[in-house]
């Protein structure tokens, strides 16, 4: 086995004990959690990232409202103003702006208790907003002058912009983005509203191959978002690649090693990070893979009584559809391996 597979795999072998050392990386106040497939654990890294963090904006930028959802398991019926709302005006001509549009996690999530974190909700009205985004920076176009290069910056600055401004209300210094699998509209704003990039890729050749497209679309000159950049060039950089879903072998005598899924998988992830390391936030590989664990029936239940990882015990059980489901005995390894991750973000 390759001696940077075996630094990896004994440095998760660490993490899960929960005694790994901190990687050597800058750290960031706004990242964006995104890669251009769906059902990869961008939103249940969002909402266990938030619940780690101690004061966070978290912002669900995903018109399927996952995120709002395990915030408020009763948004649909709790009017309030929304992410769609917050970003219309930048598109719209005519529109007021929508402020004070975060609101307080723990009046909705009791598992927040205490804590100064902040959610922005979603809204299914963001399915609408690429085609608004794709007009109005169109149309932008046309104008000559100084003004086309302002008018365009707002507009893409736009989420950033917004979401300074309610960091600033809710006395909050982080932010985590939540956003959807395509590209247009939210997402492309997500992309110029962060410092850095958290990118989950699923053991699974279609998530290799949506991580090859956001490379593509952050680094190819013809791509949607490097023709239509802001005046200062700016590109997110990643901070980490998260392997989700990872398994680990059963053969007695060989702990620590993935199974054979999670190898490949490994070893495409470091070829692709490699290939692209002046798109990373620091010049070794092998600080931006971490792997998380399949959570299994953790997961389920996490999602099903929206409960943060971090706050469930092995052997805590429900029914969920009729099958009973409990938490994993391997709960603290996947409880030391978020706490890895944040760790390397803020
Ligand atoms: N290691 C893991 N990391 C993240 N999710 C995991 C992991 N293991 C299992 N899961 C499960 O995989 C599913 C991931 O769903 P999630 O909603 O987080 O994905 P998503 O990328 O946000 O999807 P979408 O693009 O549709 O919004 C959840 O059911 C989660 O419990
Ligand atoms: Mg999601």
């Amino acid at each position: 086995m390759s001696s940077y597979l075996d630094t990896l795999l004994n440095r998760q072998f660490a993490i899960a004990q929960g005694d790994a050392e901190p990687l050597p990386l800058p750290k960031f106040d706004t990242y964006t959690i995104c890669n251009l497939r769906g059902d990869i654990g961008k939103t249940s890294l969002a909402f266990n990232l938030s619940y780690l963090a101690d004061d966070i904006l978290a912002v669900d930028a995903c018109p399927q409202c996952n995120l709002t959802y395990f915030f408020d398991n009763d948004y649909l019926n709790n009017v309030h103003l929304t992410i769609y709302d917050m970003l219309l005006p930048a598109f719209v001509p005519g529109l007021g702006t929508a402020s004070h549009v975060a609101k307080k996690i723990s009046a909705t999530n009791e598992f927040f208790e205490g804590k100064n974190s902040f959610y922005i909700p979603s809204d299914t009205q963001l399915y609408v907003l690429p085609s608004q985004v794709s007009n109005a920076i169109f149309q932008a176009k046309t104008i000559t002058g100084t003004q086309q290069t302002e008018i365009v910056d707002a507009m893409l600055f736009s989420l950033r912009d917004n979401l300074i401004r309610e960091m600033k209300d809710t006395k909050t210094s982080r932010c985590i983005i939540d956003t959807s699998p395509f590209f247009s509209g939210a997402t492309h704003l997500a992309l110029h509203a962060c410092d850095a990039l958290i990118v989950p890729v699923r053991t699974d050749q279609q998530s290799i191959n949506s991580l090859s497209l956001l490379m593509k679309t952050l680094s190819d000159p013809a791509s949607e978002f490097r023709r239509n950049m802001p005046s200062d060039q700016h590109c997110p950089k990643i901070q980490m690649i998260v392997l989700t879903h990872c398994g680990w072998s059963t053969v007695p005598g060989s702990r620590n090693r993935p199974n054979q899924q999670t190898k490949v998988y490994v070893e495409k992830v470091l070829d692709i990070i490699r290939q692209y390391i002046t798109f990373f936030t620091s010049p070794d590989p092998l600080n931006h893979l971490l792997l998380l664990d399949d959570f299994l029936g953790t997961g389920r239940i996490s999602s099903a009584k929206s409960k943060p990882i971090e706050l469930l015990s092995e052997g805590e059980s429900l029914t969920i559809n009729r099958v009973r489901t409990e938490v994993n005995a391997s709960v603290r390894k996947v409880q030391n391996q978020l706490k890895f991750i944040h760790s390397c973000i803020f």
